[in-house]
């Protein structure tokens, strides 16, 4: 909630141009000038051109004045602060405004003004002629055009220098036309649900504007709280009740700046379902792309979370189509429906660009001395042609570096696409560690390497993938031969990937080859388990090879062995996790899941989670692992406040400082423990982490089969699942997974603790922009965007997530230090 805006007000707030001149002076008009030397151009922040600032020409009675300086920003942008300046040339001048108004326009011919959350239209400008005084706009803007208008009395002349601050408005979104927000009565209270700051009009319905749905702001789990002060309750959100829409849906149509390419929409919906509210039950969206509406429209139906009352976004696919507006239906699954937030991920379309159709008529800025006749024009396109192509030349050259750079990186990308999909499609159902322990067949070893080669002949950075497996420990054990036994922890999913490189034909599953010991299952020291005695209690998740369920087990304490310290009761149940492979499971997912077990049955730490038994004797297989009573750490969290007013005010359970504290520690712990034994978790998030009594934590890993956390992972051409957002740019681009992208991965989790996992990391990133984001942690030249730091987050801590986000692998700490850093903050 909070943390959403929060990441706008640290994320999109850059100059927009007028003091670094990105702004051209043609863009700068104003309705009046007091002298050339005051006109609009000069009313740039920080600069002293001309006398120093734009000054109207203040004639008449000031009450009907409406003087502006209008800046026209050329798209749509998301402003969310203003600075102000007077004139002072050097101490010569001292006018300034001390208050003004904003308007603004997407259009050019419809304007808005500006008011706050609280309906206050004035703003407080400056107190002297050369300090600059910023201002927040809550609400934001969304606009191409703004207009700063001095509120002017008798009693001084009135200058002004400005700037605006924020940052393109990508989604593209001019209006949304919408049925008005409701009232609940709630108790004897009113509960608000109108959209309370959108700025179109407003008759029977809500037309032609944006408001509370585009303001960045997301309302919290209890709608009738805000965290806006002083104002009324449901001031958040935008709400209707079925009563009023018999055909069982609330239809709103969003009109875009030009026709986009659509691949999702999110939607950010309360689901306090103790209140009868609920997300949608299912949405269908209508597209128009150029006049007419196609006749086939999208269906969606999310899954309805009758468990979890936060607030969230549900993500709907648009499947890539080609719209300029889009309409949907948002059909109601209980009595009220209320949404605060719904952004929608486009790529602009390009014909729109490049295919504009030709001007005609008088050229240049209508202005009829300017008219040239046919030669001239043919001499002129010649001309132009000739200076193009010269441009060209030169941006070629200079830009030779970074060109390079991005085929680099499209070349990695390719590389995620093709490899790592395969690499990582095998996790969709296993647990992730890795598969080092295979010496690898001879031949895959051979192909591998042209393909390795061929994307990687650039230098040092990255290694020969024949002397990697050479590098590999167990490898070396099985063949003596290698005496180079090399410093520092080897790179296993590296090893991975060759391994699958080697892998021709369409068989995704296709992994290092087991090792005979494990097939005939001589190495795995797991019991089996009468199936009978588990009792089904509800699904934790699916994949495309088989399911998680949570279950009650009968008499398991006979399976656990003797250091492992689990108090149960003599003939209690106990909570256990069963990961099921369908029976239908192809040989190769079969394989997996024996893998996965012998992998995991070596894995004995207080802070992992066990295997305790396996069924195996008959189909479907299952592997049986500890749950914990308090569910996964992002639920939990979730489900929690920190300590403080919110808490106190919403009534809600907390966490500690301290006690969240302790959980981080107990996953360093962990990592610490799989680091030491060389495994690579590559899916380290609170969504993998369990919660047991008196806060103990224990790492296990889910996969990507949970529905709950389906939006955490990118799909890659419908295949592969990743976890980008906790991914190090190294593990996206290169396919690199190493104890070093775990560590990145921790620092995002620490993140996830520290807002309490009321915000997806970088949510208002679509998965494209994190991926581009990871593109400037390659390139490094300071334009990629950290995590901002949680508003309870102490400063020392944040210095911990930060260095685990470390562009260099090397630079990061290590889970020891990590640990180490944790306990000495205590
Ligand atoms: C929304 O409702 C509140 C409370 O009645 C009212 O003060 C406010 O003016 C309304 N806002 C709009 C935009 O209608
Ligand atoms: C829309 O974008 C997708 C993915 O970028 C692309 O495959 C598709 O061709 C695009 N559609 C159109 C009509 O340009
Ligand atoms: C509104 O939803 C409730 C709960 O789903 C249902 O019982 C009721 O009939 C609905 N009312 C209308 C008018 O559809």
């Amino acid at each position: 909630a909070e943390f959403f805006s929060y990441f706008w007000k640290s994320v999109c707030r850059s100059p927009l141009g007028m003091s670094r001149g990105q702004i051209l002076d043609e863009d700068i008009s104003a309705s009046s000038q007091w002298s050339d030397s005051t006109a609009a151009k000069y009313g740039r922040l920080d600069c002293e051109e001309g006398d120093g600032a734009w000054c109207p020409e203040i004639a008449g009675e000031p009450e009907n004045m409406n003087e502006f300086l209008q800046i026209d920003l050329r798209s749509l942008h998301f402003i969310t602060l203003v600075g102000t300046q007077g004139r002072h040339a050097g101490g010569i001048g001292n006018e300034f405004a001390q208050t003004y108004k904003i308007k603004y326009s997407r259009d050019g011919s419809r304007w808005i003004s500006w008011r706050n959350r609280q309906g206050k239209e004035v703003i407080e400008g400056n107190r002297n002629a050369y300090d600059i005084v910023l201002k927040d706009l809550e609400p934001p803007i969304i606009a191409r055009f703004v207009r700063f208008m001095p509120v002017i009395d008798h009693s001084m002349n009135v200058c002004m220098r400005v700037e605006l601050y924020g940052c393109e408005w990508l989604d593209g979104l001019v209006s949304y036309n919408s049925p008005l927000g409701q009232q609940m009565t709630l108790n004897g209270h009113h509960i608000y649900l109108n959209d309370s700051v959108y700025d179109g009009a407003m008759g029977y319905s809500m037309t032609e504007g944006l408001g509370q749905l585009t303001d960045g702001m997301c309302g919290l789990d209890d709608f009738t709280h805000s965290h806006v002060y002083n104002v009324w309750p449901g001031y958040d959100y935008v709400g209707w009740t079925n009563e009023s829409f018999l055909s069982g849906y609330v239809e709103i149509m969003f009109e875009f700046d030009r026709t986009r390419n659509f691949t999702t929409m999110k939607v950010h919906c309360n689901n306090m379902f103790s209140r009868r509210v609920k997300t949608f039950q299912k949405v269908v969206c209508y597209f128009r792309s150029e006049l007419d509406w196609e006749a086939t429209p999208i269906s969606f139906s999310p899954v309805m979370d009758d468990v979890n009352p936060s607030a969230r976004f549900v993500t709907v696919s648009l499947y890539n189509h080609m719209a300029s507006a889009i309409k949907c239906q948002y059909y109601f699954s209980d009595i009220w429906m209320m949404f605060s937030e719904i952004t929608f991920q486009s790529d602009t379309a390009m014909y729109n660009t490049t295919l504009a159709p030709p001007k005609t008529g008088p050229p240049i800025r209508d202005d009829p001395t300017h008219k040239v006749d046919d030669s001239n024009t043919r001499i002129l396109i010649g001309c132009l042609v000739a200076i193009i192509f010269i441009l060209v030349v030169i941006i070629v050259i200079i830009l030779w570096r970074q060109v390079w750079q991005k085929m680099l990186e499209k070349v990695s990308r390719r590389m995620l696409d093709d490899e790592l999909t395969a690499s990582l499609s095998i996790q969709s159902e296993t647990f992730t560690y890795n598969n080092n322990n295979s010496p690898s067949s001879v031949s895959s070893e051979q192909e591998s390497n042209s393909t390795y080669e061929r994307i990687f002949p650039l230098g040092p950075d990255y290694q020969e993938p024949s002397r990697l497996v050479r590098k590999l420990p167990e490898f070396s054990q099985t063949s003596e031969d290698t005496g180079d036994v090399q410093e520092g922890v080897p790179h296993y999913a590296e090893a991975d990937i060759v391994n699958l490189q080697g892998v021709t034909g369409g068989n995704t599953y296709a992994v290092p080859a087991l090792t005979m010991d494990l097939l005939s299952g001589k190495d795995v020291a797991v019991e089996e388990f009468p199936r009978k005695l588990l009792t089904f209690k509800e699904k934790l998740g699916e994949g495309q090879f088989g399911e998680v369920h949570l279950c009650e087990a009968e008499g398991m304490q006979d399976f656990m062995d003797e250091d492992f310290s689990f108090d149960v009761i003599e003939n209690q149940t106990v909570l256990v996790a069963v990961k099921m492979l369908r029976a239908d499971a192809n040989k190769n997912a079969r394989n997996d899941f024996l893998k996965e077990i012998k992998i995991m049955s070596r894995l004995k730490g207080p802070n992992i989670i066990r295997l305790l038994a396996v069924c195996m004797s008959s189909d479907p297989l299952c592997m049986i692992t500890e749950y914990m009573e308090n569910g996964d750490l992002n639920q939990f969290l979730s489900r929690h406040e920190p300590e403080g007013m919110i808490a106190l005010l919403s009534n809600a359970p907390t966490v500690s400082y301290s006690n969240l504290h302790h959980m981080a520690s107990q996953i360093a712990s962990g990592m610490k423990y799989l680091s030491s034994l060389n495994f690579v978790h590559r899916d380290l998030a609170t969504r993998n982490c369990l919660v047991g009594k008196n806060y103990t934590i224990k790492i296990a890993d889910f996969g990507m089969s949970r529905n709950l956390y389906s939006g955490d992972y990118y799909r890659i051409q419908g295949r592969a699942v990743l976890p980008i957002r906790w991914m190090s740019w190294e593990s996206i681009l290169l396919g690199k997974f190493t104890t070093s992208s775990d560590v990145w991965a921790f620092g995002v989790t620490l993140w996830e603790m520290l807002t309490f996992c009321k915000e997806q990391p970088y949510s208002q990133l679509s998965d494209e922009q994190v991926i581009e984001n990871t593109g400037e942690f390659f390139r490094d030249q300071r334009r990629q965007i950290y995590l901002p730091q949680p508003p309870m987050c102490p400063d020392p801590v944040y210095k911990l997530m930060l260095s685990c986000w470390n562009r260099n692998t090397k630079e990061r700490p290590s889970f020891q230090e990590i640990h180490q850093t944790l306990l000495d903050l205590d």
